[in-house]
């Protein structure tokens, strides 16, 4: 038996030199035992020799697929022992197997699948349930955040909490390891323990008010909630403390909305803001975050009365690219993020076409909450009106000031008021760029929905032809 014993958990270039120097010395991989170093007891009654890592790569030149790459590069972040192990199987029939790995049927081609898919989630649930709390020190104000992720995914997620909090001084803190941001520079220490993470702040009221608001008792789907939301992460939610209670009252809340006459809207003063509303005084967020939970809660105008929740921007937080819609439509109503509906799905074959990935950008509407009226049980898209346009500017002009897009592709006419201010057809400046005072570009061009709603299969397929090439261009622009 042969032994390899890798420098961490994640030491994938350890792991990769040992490999070749096994492979080039015809050792299978029944006989090699993968350790990492200070990771507990060896078999030690069947080892014969080490394999030493660290020096010159001795290994024979083969080649492996970008897909095998891939596949290694997610698959060593989980936690399972058997990840190492199984890479250098996969290595080993590699050779004599170049089309293996893309036999999902083989079973160490299915495992090893399952093992990146596996740290994929993780991954996504770190950037979803990360919970910042404000701390000082001597340079001022600063993020912590404790979290423990499923896999060892807090290296790999750490590029994504920069691109989001490029202006925020953070460190998330892991069992595995700690990312810390200073603005400029990115770097590493050792895991910690939980005792190191500051306890509760006000954030977490903040957190917990957003999470009461756009809990619907009407809709609560416990199996559901619970697989988005897995048990494992709430203790360190500050919202998951009041799932208990919301799931509980949730039946006798619903009783009350149902039986509850229908609110008559308030009568309004034009241009005096409603009580609660953010004034023209306020200060405008200084995170995405504060803009989230302030579109969470906004009164600029009566749409938050029917819409399920406010449905901020999301993606990549110094994105070189906004993409701007008109309003959430139903189904984003529901989920409360932007463009998942019918019209994001084709917005996304337009993007993977145009080659623009959706995580590199920032995508919000021009109006946060779902404008509809309804017919029978169905609630019916209706254009915001161009007050509602002027009155979400705030949370619009918010996001431009904080993502600073080099380029803003309005989708639709009402993206296009919300983006530069005043009614403008799509028809005649759709793909020309237009300076704005800021020094961003504006490129208007057709929202995803009025390609859902062509008849005409060849005008459709046109439309959509032009769709790619102005998100191409505006892509290009923003390079
Ligand atoms: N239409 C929009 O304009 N925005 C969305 O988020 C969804 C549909």
């Amino acid at each position: 038996m042969r032994v390899v014993r890798l420098a961490h958990e994640t030491d994938l270039a350890g792991w990769r030199e040992a490999a070749r120097r096994l492979r080039a010395e015809g050792v299978a991989p029944e006989d090699v035992f993968w350790a990492v170093e200070g990771g507990g007891n060896l078999f030690a009654a069947d080892i014969t020799s080490e394999v030493g890592v660290g020096q010159a790569d001795a290994g024979e030149g083969f080649t492996v697929s970008r897909d095998f790459v891939a596949v290694a590069e997610r698959a060593v972040l989980n936690r399972s022992d058997e990840r190492f192990g199984l890479l250098y199987r996969l290595l080993w029939r590699l050779k004599d197997e170049p089309r293996l790995m893309r036999d999902a049927s083989d079973a160490d081609v299915w495992r090893v699948q399952a093992l990146a898919r596996d740290v994929d989630r993780a991954a996504h649930k770190m950037k979803a349930f990360v919970r910042f709390r404000a701390v000082r020190d001597a340079a001022g104000e600063a993020f912590v955040a404790w979290f423990e992720p499923a896999h060892r995914v807090a290296e790999a997620t750490a590029p994504f909490f920069v691109r989001r909090f490029a202006n925020m001084r953070f460190s998330i803190l892991t069992p595995d390891v700690c990312v810390h941001w200073d603005t400029q520079n990115l770097g590493f220490t050792p895991g910690a323990d939980a005792a190191a993470a500051p306890r509760a702040d006000s954030l977490e009221d903040d957190w917990r008010t957003y999470y009461a608001s756009i809990f619907n008792p009407a809709r609560l789907k416990v199996d559901a909630m619970t697989k988005e939301m897995p048990r494992r992460y709430w203790r360190n939610l500050p919202e998951a403390a009041l799932i208990p209670e919301l799931v509980a009252n949730a039946q006798d809340r619903t009783r009350q909305m149902v039986a509850a006459p229908a609110s008559k809207p308030a009568r309004r003063i034009a241009g005096v803001p409603r009580a609660g509303a953010a004034g023209p005084s306020d200060d405008p967020p200084q995170s995405l975050e504060a803009v989230a939970a302030g579109v969470s809660g906004c009164r600029r105008c009566d749409l938050w009365r029917d819409a399920t929740q406010g449905v901020a921007g999301e993606g990549a937080g110094a994105a070189r690219i906004m993409f701007v819609g008109e309003q959430p439509g139903d189904q984003e109503d529901l989920a409360g993020r932007p463009f998942v509906g019918p019209a994001g799905q084709l917005f996304d074959r337009a993007l993977a076409q145009a080659g623009v990935p959706r995580d590199a950008v920032w995508i919000t509407n021009a109006v946060k909450h779902f404008r509809h009226e309804l017919q029978g049980k169905r609630r019916i898209h209706k254009t915001p009106s161009a007050g509602q346009v002027a009155a979400c500017r705030w949370w619009l002009d918010a996001e431009r000031a904080l993502v600073r897009p080099k380029v803003i592709v309005a989708l639709g006419a009402s993206a296009a008021l919300g983006v530069i201010g005043k009614a403008t057809s799509v028809g005649k400046a759709r793909g020309a760029p237009i300076s704005l005072a800021d020094g961003t570009q504006a490129v208007i061009t057709w929202h995803p929905s009025y390609m859902l709603r062509l008849r005409d299969a060849a005008a459709k397929a046109a439309a959509f032809e032009g769709f790619v090439a102005d998100l191409k261009s505006a892509w290009s622009l923003a390079a």
